[in-house]
């Protein structure tokens, strides 16, 4: 080994390959190939029913694969048990897509649940570290409300809060701002970006909307009926020759 030796390239964090998952006969993946760049944001675009909610549930082992591997930080996770799944799911922070929370606690505390739960923080820290969250969110006004009182998006906001009060390295966001007003949408953009750019959080976004892709996205992957059909840097999904992804564009932008 030379003083001069070439830096490795950079791993990804999540590394999937060739995998195919099937319910009841029904092909939902196929052949995925997908790898998410430490410190980006990935969003994953398609149309309803392609695939991208089981996708993501890969990524932390909610699925098996019927055949392929995904290595997360190095380590193939398709075989692992469910004690080893748990300790690879204390690096992401998950938003659903239906925000679920806990029905029979306030909203600062469901988002300081996870705080009591993994970490030693004094009382005033953790009430510290929520406030915080759901002042990012627009929420400091709901603080003791109960998931039951809140809207739709608002539910939506106190699951964003909760899935980056760890600090995790990778947050997995499920349609984040469907249903949500335009200045919520950029709020909830924002924050991804801010979690980005200040603590250096990776980011897989399912998306369907184009704007908010454009604004956040590192890297785009758009998946059709269970096929990644383009896989790219944001500045060149314009470019892409695909005749489904012009078409998924074209609709967008003559809106
Ligand atoms: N647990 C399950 N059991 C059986 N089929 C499932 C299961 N989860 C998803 N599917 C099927 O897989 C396909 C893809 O579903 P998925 O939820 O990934 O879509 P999506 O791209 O996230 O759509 P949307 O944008 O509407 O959320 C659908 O046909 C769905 O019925
Ligand atoms: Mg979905």
């Amino acid at each position: 080994m030379g003083a001069n030796r070439v830096k490795p390239a950079e791993e990804p964090v999540i590394d999937m390959h060739h995998v195919d998952k099937s319910f009841k006969g029904h092909q939902v993946l196929k052949g995925i190939e997908l790898r998410i760049m430490p410190g980006r944001t990935r969003v994953i675009l398609g149309l309803s029913g392609s695939g991208k909610t089981v996708l993501m549930k890969h990524m932390i082992g909610l699925f098996r694969p019927d055949a392929g591997q995904i290595m997360v930080d190095g380590e193939d996770i398709t075989a692992m048990n469910s004690a080893e799944l748990l300790n690879i799911r204390r690096k992401f922070g998950m938003v659903f897509q239906q925000a679920a929370l806990f029905d029979s606690m306030t909203v600062v505390e469901n988002v300081a649940f996870p705080l009591r739960e993994h970490t030693k923080l004094s009382e005033a820290d953790i009430m510290a570290q929520a406030h915080e969250k759901l002042a990012l969110v627009g929420l400091m006004d709901a603080l003791q409300k109960f998931p039951s009182e809140l809207s739709g998006g608002m539910r939506k906001r106190v699951g964003l809060a909760r899935a980056v009060v760890l600090k995790p390295k990778v947050v997995l966001y499920d349609e984040p701002t469907t249903g949500l007003d335009p200045i919520t949408t950029e709020n909830v953009d924002h924050m991804i970006l801010d979690a980005k750019e200040q603590l250096g959080v990776t980011s897989v976004v399912i998306s369907h909307d184009v704007g908010s892709t454009l604004r956040i996205a590192d890297d785009i992957a758009v998946i059709h009926e269970g096929v990644i059909v383009e896989d790219c840097l944001a500045s060149e999904i314009r470019q892409s020759e695909h005749p489904f992804v012009q078409k998924f564009l074209k609709t967008w932008f003559e809106k």
